[in-house]
């Protein structure tokens, strides 16, 4: 990879700032990149936030707090105003997850919620200038759901619009570089009654690194076309095939980042395999498309994992022959902690050229099988895990015929 000093010097984002982190750290993290934005049809700076509806929004903050240990820091709802459903905005480290549930009986969100159940409508993207991107999104053919506008409070002005992509998740473009407010107009700062123990640590994780989309049969290539012109993003990675096919399931992979590579998107699709594939079983539960999991990065994945663990997460389950591998151990090599420590809490190991990486799946958030988390600590290598896709498909088949759908 090049890199030239002058052009493409690296700037913390308000969130990273706020949450103490550094380029270095970032770089570690989650593959930060230095890149040229002047050459960019979209530019775009980074995560906004991500945004859930649920259908009980105040138990799932709740659980975002207590077991993930996120922060509470901003609040609509009908006592300032919002009549219609109640949004709750958390963070942890540099990530902002808003979370949204039905107040009115005549909300959206409660058909929203009764077609896809709990999941992820807005990946929202920090970009520097909406309506550039706005104009690239329409030259390229894209849907623009909300067209740009200011909205403004007492704290400043931010520039917000909103394109479409797959299934009905959209992506929310916001320059909240005018304004000092908690999170947008019309909320307002709103702090826990949630106390955390004695001896918890600040955060479990600090960034995150990726979300991944699956889309129908035949529709990957078509959505990585999508962020490559629409978009600006560049491909990364490619998985196809056997690589990562079992007996029962199969997928194919595609991933895109944008150009400092803080969002990157895998893009999955079903492959054709004996039995229903994972991705088969989400389309269905989820009823389309749509963000599958959520990897959140963390530098200590031990810890992170024990802490999870003992708030009552729980995660996908690793066979113990994945660890007595020979294969898999003169692969890996020497990683940060034993192949014992990992092996107790179930944390996958893979290496590519670049380094090596340790992640954890964690089983579906809510009822349906559909969105789940991924725990993600980065040693230099910029891959998603190729390595284990096997071992982990033949733990998620496992789980997927014990609920019968296999
Ligand atoms: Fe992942």
């Amino acid at each position: 990879m090049t890199t030239h000093a002058t052009d493409t010097a690296l700037d913390l984002t308000p969130q990273e700032r706020e949450a103490n982190l550094d380029i270095e750290q970032l770089k570690q993290l989650v593959g930060l990149v230095e890149y040229d934005e002047s050459k960019d049809p979209f530019p775009v700076t980074g995560w906004d936030s991500i945004v859930f509806v649920v259908g009980n929004a105040s138990q799932t903050a709740h659980y975002y707090q207590s077991a993930w240990g996120m922060e509470l820091v901003a609040y609509s709802g009908p006592e300032n105003g919002q009549r219609d459903h109640k949004s709750f905005v958390l963070k942890s480290g540099s990530i902002r997850f808003v979370i949204n549930g039905a107040v009115s009986p005549d909300s959206p969100l409660i058909e929203h919620h009764a077609k896809h159940g709990d999941g992820v409508v807005d990946i929202s993207l920090e970009v520097p200038d909406v309506d550039k991107c706005v104009a690239q999104a329409k030259s390229a053919g894209a849907r623009v759901v909300r067209e740009a506008e200011d909205i403004t409070d007492e704290h400043g002005t931010v520039r917000i619009a909103s394109i479409a992509t797959y299934g009905e998740t959209v992506h929310t473009l916001v320059d909240r570089s005018g304004y000092t407010g908690p999170y947008l107009p019309g909320y307002v700062a709103r702090q826990s009654s949630w106390v955390k123990r004695d001896g918890a640590p600040k955060r479990l994780f600090q960034a995150l690194d990726h979300i991944v989309g699956n889309v129908e049969l035949g529709k990957m290539d078509e959505w990585v076309t999508f962020y490559n012109k629409v978009m600006g993003f560049v491909n990364m990675a490619e998985f196809i095939g056997d690589d990562i096919a079992t007996d029962y399931s199969a997928l194919m992979s595609k991933v895109v980042a944008n150009g400092n590579h803080r969002v990157k998107f895998p893009l999955n699709e079903p492959a054709i395999a004996k039995r229903k594939s994972q991705i088969d079983e989400y389309l269905e539960f989820y009823n389309g498309p749509g963000a599958q999991h959520l990897a959140l990065a963390t530098n200590d994945i031990l810890r992170t994992v024990d802490e999870l663990r003992a708030n009552g997460v729980e995660f996908l389950d690793t066979p113990d022959s994945y660890y007595g591998d020979e294969e898999l151990r003169s692969r890996i090599g020497e990683v940060r902690a034993p192949i014992e420590e990992l092996q107790k809490r179930k944390i996958l190991v893979d290496r590519d050229e670049d380094g090596y990486l340790l992640q954890i799946f964690t089983k579906p958030l809510g009822d349906r099988p559909t969105v789940f988390f991924e725990i993600i600590e980065r040693h230099g290598s910029l891959g998603f895990g190729k390595g284990n896709f096997k071992a982990l498909f033949e733990a998620i088949e496992r789980e997927q015929d014990a609920r019968g759908n296999l």
